[in-house]
Protein backbone atom coordinates (compact mmCIF):
# COMPACT_ATOMS: atom_id res chain seq x y z
CA UNK A 1 0.00 0.00 0.00
CA UNK A 2 1.67 3.20 -1.04
CA UNK A 3 0.60 6.09 1.27
CA UNK A 4 0.10 9.35 -1.40
CA UNK A 5 0.51 12.63 0.24
CA UNK A 6 -2.90 14.91 -0.29
CA UNK A 7 -1.90 18.27 -1.63
CA UNK A 8 -0.92 21.01 -0.04
CA UNK A 9 -4.15 23.49 1.74
CA UNK A 10 -4.21 26.69 1.17
CA UNK A 11 -4.33 28.49 5.01
CA UNK A 12 -3.25 31.71 6.47
CA UNK A 13 -1.33 30.97 9.71
CA UNK A 14 -0.80 33.40 11.76
CA UNK A 15 2.88 32.65 11.85
CA UNK A 16 2.81 31.73 7.98
CA UNK A 17 4.69 35.27 6.41
CA UNK A 18 7.84 33.42 5.92
CA UNK A 19 6.20 30.53 4.42
CA UNK A 20 5.89 30.24 0.75
CA UNK A 21 4.21 27.14 0.31
CA UNK A 22 1.05 25.93 3.02
CA UNK A 23 1.98 22.92 5.42
CA UNK A 24 0.49 19.32 4.14
CA UNK A 25 -2.63 17.78 5.40
CA UNK A 26 -0.97 15.20 7.30
CA UNK A 27 1.32 17.48 9.34
CA UNK A 28 -1.06 19.57 10.11
CA UNK A 29 -2.94 16.45 11.55
CA UNK A 30 0.11 14.99 13.09
CA UNK A 31 0.85 18.41 14.63
CA UNK A 32 -2.32 19.99 16.06
CA UNK A 33 -3.58 20.38 19.52
CA UNK A 34 -6.75 21.36 19.38
CA UNK A 35 -8.38 18.02 20.14
CA UNK A 36 -7.75 18.25 23.33
CA UNK A 37 -6.37 21.54 24.34
CA UNK A 38 -9.72 23.39 23.93
CA UNK A 39 -10.08 21.82 26.91
CA UNK A 40 -8.50 24.67 28.45
CA UNK A 41 -10.45 27.43 26.55
CA UNK A 42 -11.56 29.44 29.83
CA UNK A 43 -7.76 29.92 31.10
CA UNK A 44 -7.00 30.70 27.62
CA UNK A 45 -9.33 33.54 27.89
CA UNK A 46 -8.84 34.77 31.40
CA UNK A 47 -5.58 34.85 30.74
CA UNK A 48 -5.79 36.92 27.00
CA UNK A 49 -8.32 39.12 29.25
CA UNK A 50 -5.61 40.02 31.79
CA UNK A 51 -2.89 40.13 29.62
CA UNK A 52 -5.15 43.13 27.64
CA UNK A 53 -5.91 44.86 30.21
CA UNK A 54 -2.22 45.46 31.51
CA UNK A 55 -1.67 46.07 27.90
CA UNK A 56 -3.60 49.10 28.31
CA UNK A 57 -2.68 49.94 31.70
CA UNK A 58 0.56 50.14 30.47
CA UNK A 59 0.04 52.42 27.80
CA UNK A 60 1.02 49.63 24.79
CA UNK A 61 -2.09 49.90 23.78
CA UNK A 62 -4.68 52.11 24.15
CA UNK A 63 -7.46 51.65 26.77
CA UNK A 64 -9.79 51.72 24.09
CA UNK A 65 -8.33 48.97 22.87
CA UNK A 66 -7.95 47.09 25.49
CA UNK A 67 -11.11 47.22 26.46
CA UNK A 68 -11.91 46.21 22.87
CA UNK A 69 -9.72 43.36 23.18
CA UNK A 70 -11.49 42.02 26.77
CA UNK A 71 -15.13 42.17 25.50
CA UNK A 72 -14.16 40.08 22.13
CA UNK A 73 -12.86 37.72 24.37
CA UNK A 74 -16.28 37.53 26.24
CA UNK A 75 -17.87 37.23 22.99
CA UNK A 76 -15.62 33.99 21.86
CA UNK A 77 -16.17 32.77 25.17
CA UNK A 78 -19.86 33.00 24.76
CA UNK A 79 -19.36 31.66 21.38
CA UNK A 80 -17.76 28.43 22.29
CA UNK A 81 -20.16 28.29 25.99
CA UNK A 82 -23.02 27.87 23.43
CA UNK A 83 -21.57 25.84 20.99
CA UNK A 84 -21.24 27.97 17.66
CA UNK A 85 -17.40 28.43 17.89
CA UNK A 86 -15.95 26.20 14.75
CA UNK A 87 -12.86 24.50 15.78
CA UNK A 88 -10.15 24.95 12.54
CA UNK A 89 -7.68 22.12 12.75
CA UNK A 90 -5.73 24.56 10.66
CA UNK A 91 -5.70 26.95 13.40
CA UNK A 92 -3.49 24.28 15.29
CA UNK A 93 -4.20 25.15 18.95
CA UNK A 94 -6.70 26.79 21.32
CA UNK A 95 -4.45 30.05 21.67
CA UNK A 96 -4.50 30.59 17.67
CA UNK A 97 -8.50 29.76 17.18
CA UNK A 98 -9.35 32.05 20.10
CA UNK A 99 -7.12 34.96 18.67
CA UNK A 100 -8.55 34.22 15.11
CA UNK A 101 -11.89 34.27 16.41
CA UNK A 102 -11.44 37.54 18.20
CA UNK A 103 -9.69 39.40 15.73
CA UNK A 104 -13.16 38.40 13.08
CA UNK A 105 -15.25 39.83 15.95
CA UNK A 106 -13.28 42.84 16.69
CA UNK A 107 -11.11 43.84 13.51
CA UNK A 108 -7.72 44.79 13.01
CA UNK A 109 -7.51 45.94 16.90
CA UNK A 110 -7.26 41.94 17.21
CA UNK A 111 -3.79 41.74 16.14
CA UNK A 112 -2.53 43.80 19.23
CA UNK A 113 -3.52 41.13 21.83
CA UNK A 114 -0.10 39.14 21.10
CA UNK A 115 1.81 42.12 22.29
CA UNK A 116 4.72 41.13 24.24
CA UNK A 117 3.62 37.59 24.42
CA UNK A 118 4.30 34.00 22.39
CA UNK A 119 2.50 31.00 22.62
CA UNK A 120 5.41 29.34 24.30
CA UNK A 121 4.62 31.58 27.94
CA UNK A 122 0.91 31.84 26.55
CA UNK A 123 0.20 27.69 26.54
CA UNK A 124 2.48 27.39 29.99
CA UNK A 125 0.29 30.05 31.38
CA UNK A 126 -2.90 27.78 30.18
CA UNK A 127 -2.03 25.06 31.31
CA UNK A 128 -0.67 25.98 34.94
CA UNK A 129 -3.93 27.55 35.79
CA UNK A 130 -5.32 24.51 34.02
CA UNK A 131 -3.53 22.19 36.08
CA UNK A 132 -4.20 24.28 39.15
CA UNK A 133 -7.97 25.12 38.85
CA UNK A 134 -7.70 20.66 38.19
CA UNK A 135 -5.77 20.55 41.28
CA UNK A 136 -8.29 22.27 43.76
CA UNK A 137 -10.51 19.90 42.46
CA UNK A 138 -8.76 16.40 43.41
CA UNK A 139 -8.33 18.38 46.88
CA UNK A 140 -12.00 18.68 47.42
CA UNK A 141 -13.09 15.61 45.98
CA UNK A 142 -10.01 13.85 48.28
CA UNK A 143 -11.41 15.72 51.34
CA UNK A 144 -14.67 14.32 50.79
CA UNK A 145 -13.54 11.41 51.11
CA UNK A 146 -11.62 11.40 54.09
CA UNK A 147 -15.11 12.76 55.18
CA UNK A 148 -17.01 9.67 54.11
CA UNK A 149 -13.97 7.41 55.83
CA UNK A 150 -14.31 9.32 59.51
CA UNK A 151 -18.36 9.32 59.06
CA UNK A 152 -18.31 5.37 58.54
CA UNK A 153 -15.38 5.06 60.98
CA UNK A 154 -17.75 6.74 63.61
CA UNK A 155 -21.05 4.05 63.25
CA UNK A 156 -17.86 2.05 63.67
CA UNK A 157 -16.21 1.94 66.78
CA UNK A 158 -17.52 -0.85 68.69
CA UNK A 159 -17.08 -3.70 65.58
CA UNK A 160 -13.67 -5.75 65.84
CA UNK A 161 -12.26 -7.64 62.90
CA UNK A 162 -8.56 -9.22 62.12
CA UNK A 163 -5.41 -6.77 61.38
CA UNK A 164 -3.52 -8.87 58.86
CA UNK A 165 0.38 -8.87 58.07
CA UNK A 166 1.36 -11.09 55.48
CA UNK A 167 -2.20 -11.08 54.56
CA UNK A 168 -2.46 -13.64 57.35
CA UNK A 169 -4.56 -12.66 60.73
CA UNK A 170 -2.57 -10.75 63.08
CA UNK A 171 -4.49 -9.39 66.46
CA UNK A 172 -7.74 -7.51 66.39
CA UNK A 173 -8.27 -4.22 65.39
CA UNK A 174 -11.13 -2.00 65.45
CA UNK A 175 -13.17 -1.49 62.46
CA UNK A 176 -12.81 2.43 62.80
CA UNK A 177 -9.33 2.38 63.17
CA UNK A 178 -8.61 -0.03 60.07
CA UNK A 179 -10.73 2.55 58.28
CA UNK A 180 -9.28 5.55 59.49
CA UNK A 181 -5.78 4.50 58.02
CA UNK A 182 -7.09 5.59 54.86
CA UNK A 183 -8.47 8.75 55.77
CA UNK A 184 -4.78 9.66 57.15
CA UNK A 185 -3.70 8.77 53.36
CA UNK A 186 -5.73 10.56 51.79
CA UNK A 187 -5.46 13.89 54.06
CA UNK A 188 -1.68 13.58 53.25
CA UNK A 189 -2.87 13.59 49.52
CA UNK A 190 -5.00 16.51 50.08
CA UNK A 191 -1.91 18.05 51.43
CA UNK A 192 0.93 16.96 49.09
CA UNK A 193 -1.55 18.50 46.40
CA UNK A 194 -2.26 21.49 48.32
CA UNK A 195 1.48 21.92 48.21
CA UNK A 196 2.11 21.04 44.24
CA UNK A 197 -0.74 23.32 43.60
CA UNK A 198 1.00 26.51 44.75
CA UNK A 199 3.62 25.99 42.44
CA UNK A 200 1.73 25.37 39.58
CA UNK A 201 -0.05 28.70 39.88
CA UNK A 202 2.98 30.65 38.85
CA UNK A 203 2.63 33.46 36.19
CA UNK A 204 5.15 32.66 33.36
CA UNK A 205 3.46 35.97 31.35
CA UNK A 206 6.54 38.21 30.32
CA UNK A 207 8.58 35.36 29.36
CA UNK A 208 7.76 35.85 25.85
CA UNK A 209 9.33 33.06 23.58
CA UNK A 210 11.87 32.54 25.92
CA UNK A 211 14.37 35.45 26.67
CA UNK A 212 11.88 38.23 27.96
CA UNK A 213 10.42 41.06 26.21
CA UNK A 214 11.44 44.81 25.57
CA UNK A 215 7.72 45.99 26.24
CA UNK A 216 7.05 47.75 29.63
CA UNK A 217 5.02 44.94 30.77
CA UNK A 218 3.31 44.46 34.32
CA UNK A 219 3.45 40.41 34.72
CA UNK A 220 2.35 41.09 38.28
CA UNK A 221 -0.76 42.33 37.67
CA UNK A 222 -1.76 40.05 35.27
CA UNK A 223 -0.54 36.86 38.10
CA UNK A 224 -2.61 38.78 40.57
CA UNK A 225 -6.16 39.11 38.45
CA UNK A 226 -5.69 35.83 37.53
CA UNK A 227 -5.08 34.81 41.65
CA UNK A 228 -1.95 33.53 40.97
CA UNK A 229 0.94 33.15 43.88
CA UNK A 230 3.49 34.74 42.08
CA UNK A 231 5.59 35.08 38.58
CA UNK A 232 8.74 33.40 37.29
CA UNK A 233 11.80 34.49 38.29
CA UNK A 234 13.44 33.26 34.92
CA UNK A 235 11.93 33.27 31.21
CA UNK A 236 14.02 29.94 30.16
CA UNK A 237 12.90 28.17 33.22
CA UNK A 238 9.48 28.96 33.08
CA UNK A 239 9.01 28.18 29.20
CA UNK A 240 10.66 24.98 29.29
CA UNK A 241 9.25 23.50 33.11
CA UNK A 242 6.61 21.01 33.75
CA UNK A 243 7.82 20.26 37.07
CA UNK A 244 4.42 20.54 38.47
CA UNK A 245 2.52 18.49 35.89
CA UNK A 246 5.33 15.65 36.88
CA UNK A 247 4.69 16.60 40.71
CA UNK A 248 0.67 16.60 39.66
CA UNK A 249 0.83 13.05 37.62
CA UNK A 250 2.95 12.16 40.69
CA UNK A 251 0.11 12.97 43.80
CA UNK A 252 -2.51 11.46 41.42
CA UNK A 253 -0.10 8.26 41.10
CA UNK A 254 -0.23 7.69 44.87
CA UNK A 255 -3.92 8.87 45.10
CA UNK A 256 -4.69 6.13 42.47
CA UNK A 257 -2.46 3.41 44.67
CA UNK A 258 -4.02 4.27 48.31
CA UNK A 259 -7.48 3.90 46.08
CA UNK A 260 -6.31 0.75 44.50
CA UNK A 261 -4.89 -0.78 47.86
CA UNK A 262 -8.50 0.01 49.84
CA UNK A 263 -10.14 -1.77 46.75
CA UNK A 264 -8.54 -4.57 46.96
CA UNK A 265 -9.55 -4.80 50.49
CA UNK A 266 -13.31 -4.68 49.53
CA UNK A 267 -12.77 -7.08 46.82
CA UNK A 268 -11.38 -9.53 49.14
CA UNK A 269 -14.26 -8.63 51.94
CA UNK A 270 -17.03 -8.91 49.30
CA UNK A 271 -15.54 -12.52 48.39
CA UNK A 272 -18.41 -14.66 50.75
CA UNK A 273 -15.52 -16.76 52.43
CA UNK A 274 -14.88 -13.42 54.22
CA UNK A 275 -18.61 -11.61 53.81
CA UNK A 276 -16.89 -9.10 55.62
CA UNK A 277 -19.17 -6.49 53.66
CA UNK A 278 -21.87 -6.10 51.55
CA UNK A 279 -21.84 -3.69 48.53
CA UNK A 280 -24.60 -1.62 47.42
CA UNK A 281 -26.25 -2.95 44.26
CA UNK A 282 -25.52 0.13 42.93
CA UNK A 283 -21.72 -0.55 42.92
CA UNK A 284 -21.33 -3.78 41.46
CA UNK A 285 -22.44 -6.24 38.58
CA UNK A 286 -24.01 -9.68 37.89
CA UNK A 287 -22.48 -12.22 35.84
CA UNK A 288 -24.13 -12.73 32.18
CA UNK A 289 -23.72 -16.61 32.56
CA UNK A 290 -23.44 -17.21 36.34
CA UNK A 291 -26.66 -15.78 38.05
CA UNK A 292 -25.56 -15.62 41.81
CA UNK A 293 -22.67 -13.42 41.17
CA UNK A 294 -22.49 -10.10 42.56
CA UNK A 295 -19.02 -8.46 41.42
CA UNK A 296 -17.42 -5.53 42.80
CA UNK A 297 -16.76 -3.99 39.32
CA UNK A 298 -16.20 -0.67 40.31
CA UNK A 299 -13.14 -1.19 42.67
CA UNK A 300 -11.71 -3.62 40.56
CA UNK A 301 -11.82 -0.95 37.53
CA UNK A 302 -10.52 1.46 39.82
CA UNK A 303 -7.39 -0.85 40.88
CA UNK A 304 -6.89 -1.38 37.61
CA UNK A 305 -6.90 2.52 36.44
CA UNK A 306 -4.20 2.93 38.72
CA UNK A 307 -2.10 1.57 36.26
CA UNK A 308 -2.76 4.30 33.22
CA UNK A 309 -2.24 6.68 36.07
CA UNK A 310 1.53 5.50 36.80
CA UNK A 311 1.78 5.43 33.18
CA UNK A 312 1.32 8.97 32.41
CA UNK A 313 3.54 10.08 34.66
CA UNK A 314 6.68 7.43 33.09
CA UNK A 315 5.05 9.09 29.52
CA UNK A 316 5.69 12.43 31.00
CA UNK A 317 8.99 11.52 32.44
CA UNK A 318 10.53 10.18 29.67
CA UNK A 319 9.32 13.01 26.92
CA UNK A 320 11.19 15.66 29.47
CA UNK A 321 13.99 14.00 30.16
CA UNK A 322 16.60 14.48 27.09
CA UNK A 323 14.38 18.32 26.13
CA UNK A 324 17.33 20.97 26.26
CA UNK A 325 16.20 24.31 26.86
CA UNK A 326 14.04 25.93 26.38
CA UNK A 327 10.53 25.28 24.70
CA UNK A 328 10.35 22.33 22.69
CA UNK A 329 7.34 21.08 20.59
CA UNK A 330 7.88 17.64 22.32
CA UNK A 331 6.33 19.94 24.98
CA UNK A 332 2.50 19.62 23.86
CA UNK A 333 2.70 16.53 24.59
CA UNK A 334 2.65 16.93 27.98
CA UNK A 335 -1.54 17.88 28.28
CA UNK A 336 -3.17 14.39 27.58
CA UNK A 337 -1.34 12.65 30.22
CA UNK A 338 -2.27 15.18 32.86
CA UNK A 339 -5.93 15.20 31.21
CA UNK A 340 -6.39 11.43 31.23
CA UNK A 341 -5.48 11.28 34.67
CA UNK A 342 -7.18 13.83 35.80
CA UNK A 343 -10.25 12.93 34.50
CA UNK A 344 -9.22 9.14 36.49
CA UNK A 345 -8.22 10.75 39.67
CA UNK A 346 -11.92 12.87 40.16
CA UNK A 347 -14.21 10.19 39.29
CA UNK A 348 -12.14 7.60 40.90
CA UNK A 349 -12.52 9.87 44.17
CA UNK A 350 -15.71 10.74 43.79
CA UNK A 351 -17.38 6.99 43.13
CA UNK A 352 -14.94 5.51 46.11
CA UNK A 353 -16.45 8.12 48.62
CA UNK A 354 -19.95 6.73 47.02
CA UNK A 355 -19.27 3.03 47.35
CA UNK A 356 -17.89 3.62 51.33
CA UNK A 357 -21.00 5.48 51.83
CA UNK A 358 -23.16 2.96 50.17
CA UNK A 359 -21.57 -0.66 52.44
CA UNK A 360 -22.99 -2.84 54.96
CA UNK A 361 -20.27 -3.84 56.93
CA UNK A 362 -21.37 -7.37 58.35
CA UNK A 363 -19.10 -7.11 61.79
CA UNK A 364 -20.61 -10.18 62.80
CA UNK A 365 -18.54 -11.97 60.22
CA UNK A 366 -15.61 -9.92 61.09
CA UNK A 367 -16.20 -11.01 65.10
CA UNK A 368 -16.29 -14.76 64.10
CA UNK A 369 -13.07 -14.44 61.88
CA UNK A 370 -11.09 -13.47 65.11
CA UNK A 371 -11.88 -16.34 66.61
CA UNK A 372 -10.60 -18.86 63.39
CA UNK A 373 -7.13 -16.50 63.46
CA UNK A 374 -6.42 -16.90 66.97
CA UNK A 375 -5.92 -13.18 67.67
CA UNK A 376 -5.26 -13.23 70.99
CA UNK A 377 -2.10 -15.25 71.07
CA UNK A 378 -0.21 -12.60 71.62
CA UNK A 379 -1.93 -11.60 74.16
CA UNK A 380 -1.75 -15.14 76.23
CA UNK A 381 2.36 -14.19 75.74
CA UNK A 382 1.71 -10.79 77.43
CA UNK A 383 0.06 -12.32 80.00
CA UNK A 384 2.65 -15.02 80.93
CA UNK A 385 5.31 -11.93 80.57
CA UNK A 386 3.95 -10.77 83.55
CA UNK A 387 3.82 -13.84 84.97
CA UNK A 388 7.76 -13.30 85.14
CA UNK A 389 8.34 -15.58 82.10
CA UNK A 390 10.85 -14.51 79.37
CA UNK A 391 9.06 -13.28 76.44
CA UNK A 392 10.86 -16.27 74.13
CA UNK A 393 9.44 -18.75 76.23
CA UNK A 394 6.00 -16.99 76.79
CA UNK A 395 6.29 -16.86 72.46
CA UNK A 396 6.79 -20.58 72.52
CA UNK A 397 4.64 -21.85 75.32
CA UNK A 398 1.33 -19.91 73.64
CA UNK A 399 2.46 -21.72 70.01
CA UNK A 400 1.80 -24.71 72.00
CA UNK A 401 -1.13 -23.60 73.41
CA UNK A 402 -2.25 -22.43 69.47
CA UNK A 403 -1.09 -26.17 68.26
CA UNK A 404 -3.30 -27.40 71.18
CA UNK A 405 -6.73 -25.43 70.15
CA UNK A 406 -6.23 -25.94 66.51
CA UNK A 407 -5.60 -29.93 67.38
CA UNK A 408 -9.48 -29.39 69.20
CA UNK A 409 -10.67 -26.69 66.29
CA UNK A 410 -11.58 -24.36 69.08
CA UNK A 411 -10.08 -21.13 70.10
CA UNK A 412 -7.65 -20.17 72.72
CA UNK A 413 -9.93 -18.55 74.89
CA UNK A 414 -12.10 -22.27 74.75
CA UNK A 415 -8.67 -23.95 76.53
CA UNK A 416 -9.18 -24.76 80.45
CA UNK A 417 -7.22 -23.31 83.01
CA UNK A 418 -5.97 -27.11 83.56
CA UNK A 419 -4.40 -27.10 79.47
CA UNK A 420 -2.66 -23.59 80.21
CA UNK A 421 -1.41 -25.05 83.63
CA UNK A 422 0.01 -28.16 81.74
CA UNK A 423 1.08 -26.09 78.96
CA UNK A 424 3.36 -23.80 81.98
CA UNK A 425 4.54 -26.55 83.85
CA UNK A 426 7.93 -25.86 83.64
CA UNK A 427 7.35 -22.55 85.42
CA UNK A 428 6.82 -22.10 88.54
CA UNK A 429 3.50 -20.35 87.50
CA UNK A 430 -0.12 -20.61 88.03
CA UNK A 431 -2.64 -19.23 85.41
CA UNK A 432 -5.58 -18.02 87.15
CA UNK A 433 -9.53 -17.24 85.93
CA UNK A 434 -8.37 -13.53 84.84
CA UNK A 435 -6.39 -15.19 81.72
CA UNK A 436 -10.03 -15.46 80.23
CA UNK A 437 -10.36 -11.76 80.27
CA UNK A 438 -7.31 -11.05 79.04
CA UNK A 439 -7.91 -13.32 75.73
CA UNK A 440 -11.20 -11.45 75.29
CA UNK A 441 -10.48 -9.78 71.92
CA UNK A 442 -12.48 -6.80 72.94
CA UNK A 443 -9.90 -6.26 76.05
CA UNK A 444 -7.07 -7.07 73.74
CA UNK A 445 -8.64 -3.86 71.55
CA UNK A 446 -9.16 -1.72 74.49
CA UNK A 447 -5.90 -2.12 76.36
CA UNK A 448 -4.15 -0.54 73.08
CA UNK A 449 -4.62 3.09 74.24
CA UNK A 450 -1.50 4.40 73.18
CA UNK A 451 -1.25 7.40 71.00
CA UNK A 452 -1.91 6.28 67.32
CA UNK A 453 -3.23 2.92 68.62
CA UNK A 454 -6.59 1.02 67.95
CA UNK A 455 -8.18 1.39 71.37
CA UNK A 456 -11.19 3.18 72.04
CA UNK A 457 -9.76 6.34 73.57
CA UNK A 458 -6.74 6.74 70.82
CA UNK A 459 -9.31 5.87 67.72
CA UNK A 460 -11.93 8.54 69.54
CA UNK A 461 -8.38 11.05 69.59
CA UNK A 462 -8.16 9.94 65.69
CA UNK A 463 -11.82 11.20 65.05
CA UNK A 464 -11.00 14.44 66.59
CA UNK A 465 -8.53 15.25 64.92
CA UNK A 466 -9.84 14.74 61.61
CA UNK A 467 -13.07 16.47 62.20
CA UNK A 468 -11.03 19.84 63.45
CA UNK A 469 -9.25 19.26 60.20
CA UNK A 470 -12.33 18.71 58.24
CA UNK A 471 -13.96 21.57 59.81
CA UNK A 472 -11.32 23.73 59.21
CA UNK A 473 -10.15 23.25 55.73
CA UNK A 474 -13.90 23.77 54.36
N1 LIG B 1 0.14 23.82 21.20
C1 LIG B 1 1.42 24.24 21.65
C2 LIG B 1 1.77 23.54 22.98
O1 LIG B 1 0.89 23.12 23.64
C3 LIG B 1 1.42 25.71 21.85
C4 LIG B 1 2.77 26.33 21.79
C5 LIG B 1 3.29 26.35 20.45
N2 LIG B 1 4.50 27.10 20.36
C6 LIG B 1 5.26 27.08 19.30
N3 LIG B 1 6.34 27.78 19.34
N4 LIG B 1 4.94 26.39 18.23
O2 LIG B 1 2.92 23.40 23.33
Amino acid sequence: MSIQSKPPVKSAKPWGGRFKESTSQEVEAYTESISFDTKMYRQDIAGSKAHARMLGKQGIISIDEADALIKGLDLVLAEIETGKLVWKQELEDVHMNVETRLTEIVGDVGKKLHTGRSRNDQCCLDFRLYTSDALREWVSLAKNLVAAFVKRAEENTEALLPGCTHMQPAQPVSLAHHLLAYAWMFKRDVERVEDCEKRARISPLGAAALAGTTYNLDPQSVADELEMYGIFKNSMDVVADRDYVLEALFCGSVIMTHLSRICEEIIWWANPQFAFVMLSDAHSTGSSIMPQKKNPDVAEIMRGKSGRSYGNLMNLLTTLKGLPLTYNRDLQEDKVPFMDTDKTVQTSLSLMADMLLGIRFRTDRMEKALKAGFLNATEFADYLVTKDIPFREAHHITGRAVALAEERNIGLEDLSLDDFNALCQDFNVTVEDEVYTILDYHTAVSRRNISGGTGPDAVKAQLNELNLWLQSSL
